[in-house]
């Protein structure tokens, strides 16, 4: 698919910064995490995010996500501007309209795997769509394992299982803080397909950060960070392009 189609297809935005900054700490120990950054996520749209270790990707997602607070700037997610709401609204807009995928797959040790997929819906008193269920179930290959405890399965299959609950309730936005980043390579593989298989085949929205050229091949689109600020995007991106884009910031950034 061209770039344009994507732009063309994709206009609803899912989710968006605008002028978003965020400032740790006070004085001389103060951190621009975030400054001034826009973006936004459009729906349908795999979106990776890349820059350099403490350029604010972290920080970017969290934010975006009603994890974490901003200092300045505005998100939305949808039609919902975040800094309207009170706690208890956004805890219900994270439950609602969010998926979570971490590194550490925040599995519950002491629930099969199966009612870990279907938690979130279970907390917030909603009935699971059994066909949709059972389609991302198929979809991350975990029809065999669903009564099996987190304990019992390898890595790359509680990661999928993770990913399976992140998709389960059909949020409006999956929000993945380099989900593959401790699977071997061809685990990383697999949960990065079924994710891009969710934005083709069933529009999902996915917004992950990684540090892999690799795994960034698998977006529409790439966005680089680096001291808090977008410095660049890349459309349709190969693992080389990448590659090479990251090269040539490396070196700007030693003579800078
Ligand atoms: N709680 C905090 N208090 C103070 N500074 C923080 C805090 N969290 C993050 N920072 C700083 O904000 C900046 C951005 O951090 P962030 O975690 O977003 O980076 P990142 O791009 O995700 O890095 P990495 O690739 O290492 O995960 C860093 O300079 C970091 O030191
Ligand atoms: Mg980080």
């Amino acid at each position: 698919m061209t770039t344009a189609s994507i732009a063309g297809r994709a206009t609803a935005v899912a989710a968006r910064a605008t002028d978003l900054s965020k400032i740790y700490g006070q004085g001389e120990t103060q951190v621009v995490a975030l400054d001034r950054v826009s973006v936004e996520f459009r729906q349908a749209e795999f979106t990776a995010i890349m820059g350099p270790s403490g350029s604010g990707k972290s920080t970017l997602m969290h934010c975006v996500a009603g994890l974490d607070t901003f200092s300045s700037g505005s998100v939305r997610i949808g039609d919902t501007e975040l800094g309207s709401l009170k706690d208890k609204q956004l805890t219900q807009l994270r439950r609602d309209k969010i998926g979570f995928i971490f590194q550490a797959f925040n599995l519950l040790p002491t629930l099969t795997a199966l009612e870990n997929i279907t938690l979130p819906m279970d907390i917030a008193g909603r009935k699971p769509d059994k066909e949709w269920l059972d389609r991302v179930i198929g979809m991350v290959g975990l029809s065999d394992r669903l009564r099996h405890r987190p304990a019992q399965l390898s890595g790359g299959q509680q990661q999928r299982v993770a990913v399976a609950r992140a998709l389960a309730s059909r949020p409006e936005i999956i929000f993945g803080d380099e989900p593959t980043g401790n699977l071997d390579s061809r685990s990383g593989a697999e949960v990065l397909g079924f994710l891009r298989n969710s934005v083709r085949e069933m529009g999902q929205t996915v917004v992950m950060v990684t540090h892999d050229p690799v795994a960034a091949s698998y977006a529409d689109r790439v966005v680089f960070l680096a001291d808090g600020r977008i410095v660049d995007e890349m459309f349709k991106p190969t693992a080389d392009n990448v590659l090479d884009f990251m090269k040539q910031f490396d070196a700007k950034g030693r003579t800078s």
